[in-house]
């Protein structure tokens, strides 16, 4: 596959953000067997592309991600039991695996509607911003299913239980504001002022160390499943693991201007990366 193949989802590079959207407006951006092996393709090309420092996540039109293409997926792939495996591996492994492990910092921008399997990339982009008028919800539930794929998982994972038991079980839809309450997403804008906050906030993440971020992100995914004494050890490991992994010294270039030139306090901002 190459860029200028890509037809169920868009790519734009610019300033260092890297703005992906599911290209499905016509249906909502449902998620096609062609949108996932897309986006599988894509998200391992600009993990190496140099010129993508934040990926944002979006949609084209009114809709950020309706969920499964139900007729692809839930009558078609039953026809096709072979195909279905997958289908169902491509759809996990870039909303899951790539996007939990990924190098560099993602933010959802959830621009409408989020319904059902859309929650899975929800939960798994490190940040997520959404219109204070975007609808979410779980509908599986209204059509007999239960939030499958990876979905229940991923919703007692990031949040409360009760609330996630509560929106399963009844299917409510909720907006932006209420998503945010949930603390599904870091916080909810006015629909007008969703791209300026999310260039924002990637580009606060652009002014830190990209190497420190990345092991901020792995570091607190993975301590998540570890017992107390377990975390200790590893994170302990994962800082002098740190020293090797940044070519830029960081640290040391941090300590020097905190320390020695006293040209900055780490409380309040980024230490100078060009010293
Ligand atoms: N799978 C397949 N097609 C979908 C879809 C999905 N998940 N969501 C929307 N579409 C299609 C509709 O079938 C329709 O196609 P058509 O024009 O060929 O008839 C088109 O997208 C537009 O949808 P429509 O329902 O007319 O738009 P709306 O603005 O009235 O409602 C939704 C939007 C998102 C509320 C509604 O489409 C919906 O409930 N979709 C299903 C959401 C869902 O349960 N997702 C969970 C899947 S895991």
């Amino acid at each position: 596959m190459q860029r200028t193949d890509l037809s169920a989802i868009t790519l734009d590079i610019e300033d260092g953000i890297a703005w992906i959207a599911l290209n499905r407006p016509e249906k909502k951006n449902a998620m096609s067997p062609r949108l996932h092996e897309e986006m599988d393709w894509l998200l391992a090309d600009i993990e190496a592309d140099d010129a993508a420092k934040v990926i944002v996540l979006t949609g084209k039109g009114d809709s950020w991600c309706a969920g499964q293409d139900l007729k692809a997926f839930f009558r078609e792939g039953v026809d096709n039991p072979k195909n279905a495996k997958r289908l169902r591996e491509t759809s996990e492994r870039w909303r899951s695996l790539r996007l939990q492990g990924y190098d560099k910092p993602t933010i959802a921008m959830v621009n409408g509607f989020c319904f059902g399997g859309a929650f899975t990339q929800l939960t798994s982009c490190d940040f997520a911003i959404a219109a204070e008028t975007a609808t979410f919800g779980l509908s599986e539930v209204n059509w007999g299913m239960i939030p499958g794929g990876i979905v229940a998982k991923a919703l007692v994972d990031s949040m409360d239980f009760r609330d996630a038991l509560y929106y399963a079980s009844t299917g409510e839809a909720f907006d932006g504001k209420r998503a945010a309450e949930l603390k599904l997403v870091n916080k909810a804008v006015p629909a007008d002022a969703l791209r300026e906050e999310t260039i924002k906030l990637a580009k606060t993440l652009m002014a830190k160390n990209p190497h420190t971020l990345r092991a901020i992100k792995h570091a607190m995914r993975s301590v998540r499943r570890m017992d107390y004494f377990q975390a200790f050890d590893y994170l302990g490991a994962k800082l002098a693991e740190m020293r090797y992994a940044d070519p830029s010294n960081g640290r040391q270039k941090a300590m020097e201007q905190f320390l020695d030139d006293k040209t900055y306090r780490p409380g309040l901002g980024a230490y100078k990366t060009e010293k």
